[in-house]
């Protein structure tokens, strides 16, 4: 019998700051797709959920505090790799309080949403983007 395929759950979100730009942070040397830029986020936890993660990863990665409230589910990823398949939703957050940091190394660029594919992505990140231009405009 064939393994069976292993499924992984990230969330990840869109930051939009005031002027309509996105928050990309780039994966650190060392981790998996190290270099490329990715919408902020992580693993859902047993237990978790999705808004939850967000709330616990970006307190986390960028010292911010998040609402759930002001998650807004926009789309989701569903992307084959090749030792695990990933189911990604991504979420709209337009209010958080503190400020945006890097807290664990990690370069983070805001980026006007038109600019966004000009940033190598993951895969999985990539196809969320028509969806994030739609919302916010160019
Ligand atoms: O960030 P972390 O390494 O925990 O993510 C697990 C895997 O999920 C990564 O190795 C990557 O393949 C995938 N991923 C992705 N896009 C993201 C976040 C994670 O494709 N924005």
């Amino acid at each position: 019998m064939a393994d069976p395929v292993k499924l992984l759950l990230v969330v990840a979100v869109a930051l939009v700051d005031p002027d309509g730009r996105v928050l990309l942070a780039q994966r650190p040397p060392g981790k998996q797709l190290a270099g490329l830029w990715e919408f902020p986020g992580g693993k859902i936890e047993p237990g978790e959920r999705p808004e939850e993660t967000l709330i616990r990863e970006l307190a986390e990665e960028l010292g911010i505090t998040v609402k759930e409230a002001c998650l807004a589910p926009l789309t989701f990823a569903s992307h084959a790799y090749e030792s695990f398949h990933l189911l990604m939703p991504l979420y709209v957050c337009r209010r958080w309080e503190g400020f945006v940091q890097s807290r664990e190394g990690q370069a983070l660029k805001w980026v006007r949403p038109r600019d966004l594919a000009s940033y190598p992505m993951p895969p999985a990140d990539l196809p969320l983007l028509p969806a994030l231009v739609d919302l916010l405009g160019p």
